[in-house]
């Protein structure tokens, strides 16, 4: 008897450690491919972001600050996919000087897609206050907060519990992004200019349930 229930427990716990070990393997892979990704968009937002010169290709200097194509020089990009990068690479006049090498076809068309799971929302920092100084966004949307300090000289420190973005420096000329998920309820939310003049260093990020869904659940 004793014999045939060791028996049973060691076959239980092989079993189980084959279970556990699958589990863990199946994470740890996905957790690989997640990085791998994440290593991608990164290397994405630096082509999109730096200078021919800095060894990247500058697409922001016509597309926008995370491609928001308020330059009006190139559209919003947002979204867009490598298939996009590649047809535009060879039908657009003004992309005619980029040379694009297909690894950074790659790298960009996973940025881009990346920064279309998010609705952008931005501000910029001139004359010490936020410009504009409230942005709307639906409830529940994967939002990317963009501040842009626009000043020539002046760093700035921007912050906000309602976000969770902590004391953060943004250099003169410089820009940084905030994720943040909007609640599903409509309210008022303040990001702060630490160090601006008082009055205006405050934005507030309104969300709003946009009309069509309200309709809808009704
Ligand atoms: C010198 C300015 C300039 C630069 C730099 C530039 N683009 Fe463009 N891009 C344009 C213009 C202008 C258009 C729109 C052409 C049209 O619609 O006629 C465009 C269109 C596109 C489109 C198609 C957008 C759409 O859906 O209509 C994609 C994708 C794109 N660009 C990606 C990039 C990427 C990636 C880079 C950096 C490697 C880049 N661009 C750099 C000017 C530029």
């Amino acid at each position: 008897m004793m014999t045939r229930n060791s028996g049973k427990v060691i076959v239980f716990l092989m079993l189980a450690i084959l279970l556990v070990g699958s589990v863990w393997l199946s994470a740890q892979m996905e957790s690989e491919e997640g990085d791998e990704n994440a290593e991608l968009i990164e290397a994405g937002r630096m082509l999109a972001e730096l200078s021919d010169t800095a060894g990247g290709q500058g697409c922001i200097n016509c597309h926008g600050t995370f491609g928001v194509g308020d330059l009006e020089l190139a559209p919003n990009y947002r979204g867009r996919t490598e298939e996009d990068i590649r047809n535009a690479l060879e039908s657009v006049e003004q992309m005619d000087f980029l040379e694009v090498s297909e690894d950074q076809v790659v790298a960009l068309g996973a940025y881009l897609e990346w920064l279309g799971g998010f609705v952008p929302a931005k501000s910029e920092l001139r004359s010490n206050s936020f410009s504009p100084t409230e942005l709307t966004v639906p409830a529940g949307a994967e939002v990317q907060l963009i501040v842009d300090n626009r000043e020539r000289r002046t760093t700035h420190f921007i912050s906000s519990e309602d976000l969770g973005i902590e004391p953060t420096e943004i250099r003169a000329r410089n820009f940084d992004d905030f994720l943040w998920t909007a609640p599903d309820e409509p309210g008022t939310f303040s990001v702060f200019c630490d160090d601006c003049d008082e009055g205006d260093a405050v934005l507030t990020i309104v969300v709003e349930v946009p009309e069509d869904d309200g309709e809808s659940e009704e």
